[in-house]
């Protein structure tokens, strides 16, 4: 089974729209790359962005939102559903991303309705996971992160699961420089593969599993020779164009 690699640029809350387009002046030599490697690739700017980096967008190239509501509309202040981002072609969406979850209280099962209400409306969900450091060094890594798959892909059928991307970001090494060594990466990624094989069987081997956590253009080959590593959640190195470049340059 073969799984084309997948490289995503989250742009938390970064960029103003001059900045978001500044960069998209550089996509179509990305997505030129992209393609000559065989990987896709995307960003995922803020709301205020979608629209505008969207219309820059070659085609193929992804624009994720970085968030959503489950709901499709009515009065929840703040909020964007999933029929608002495909209204404006959006078709991914990042959802319990571990920033969420530590300042917006976003639990598993939260998550578990967005990954439905993306689903019902043909959405892509980009799916976190991780564990802090604690965990990391208590060696519950693998068990945390089984529950945190479980009750996000909870009540899915296989059709619905294998539309999902799995993103596996240890906390500790958001941000910090710190990444996970490949070998520790893949072994919490192929044991988020087996429980997903214990739920949905082999289909199991047509989600996609990416890897995140300070991956850099000088280390991103190593993750993605894994074996079940199927491509990068990438935060502080996909804001600079060059860096992004990079980044798909070195990936395989
Ligand atoms: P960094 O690549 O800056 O460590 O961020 C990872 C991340 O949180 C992507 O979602």
């Amino acid at each position: 089974m073969s799984r084309k690699k997948f490289l995503l640029g989250n742009w938390k809350m970064n960029k103003v729209p001059s900045e978001a387009l500044s960069f998209m002046e550089k996509a179509p030599e990305m997505a030129a790359l992209a393609s000559k490697k065989g990987i896709e690739i995307g960003v995922a700017p803020t709301f205020l962005c979608l629209e505008a980096v969207k219309a820059k967008a070659p085609k193929g190239f992804v624009v994720s939102a970085q968030n959503v509501n489950e709901h499709s509309s009515g009065a929840y202040t703040g909020e964007v559903s999933p029929l608002m981002l495909r209204a404006i072609g959006i078709d991914h969406a990042i959802i319990g991303h571990s920033e969420r979850r530590e300042y917006n209280g976003e639990t598993s099962k939260a998550c578990n309705l967005k990954i439905k209400a993306l689903l019902a409306e043909g959405l892509t969900p980009v799916y976190c996971c991780g564990e802090s450091l604690a965990t990391y060094e208590a060696g519950e890594t693998v068990d945390f992160v089984k529950t945190q798959i479980e009750e996000g892909f909870a009540d899915l059928t296989k059709e619905e699961a294998k539309k999902v991307v799995v993103a596996y970001e240890p906390i500790w090494a958001i941000g910090t420089g710190k990444s996970a060594s490949k070998e520790d990466a893949e072994k919490t990624i192929s044991a988020i593969r087996g429980v997903l094989k214990e739920f949905f069987g082999e289909t199991a081997e047509e989600i996609r599993i990416l890897y995140g956590g300070s991956v850099k253009p000088n280390n991103i080959k190593a993750y993605l020779a894994c074996p079940d590593i199927d491509g990068a959640l990438v935060g502080g190195a996909s804001l600079a164009p060059e860096s992004f470049m990079e980044l798909i340059e070195e990936s395989v």
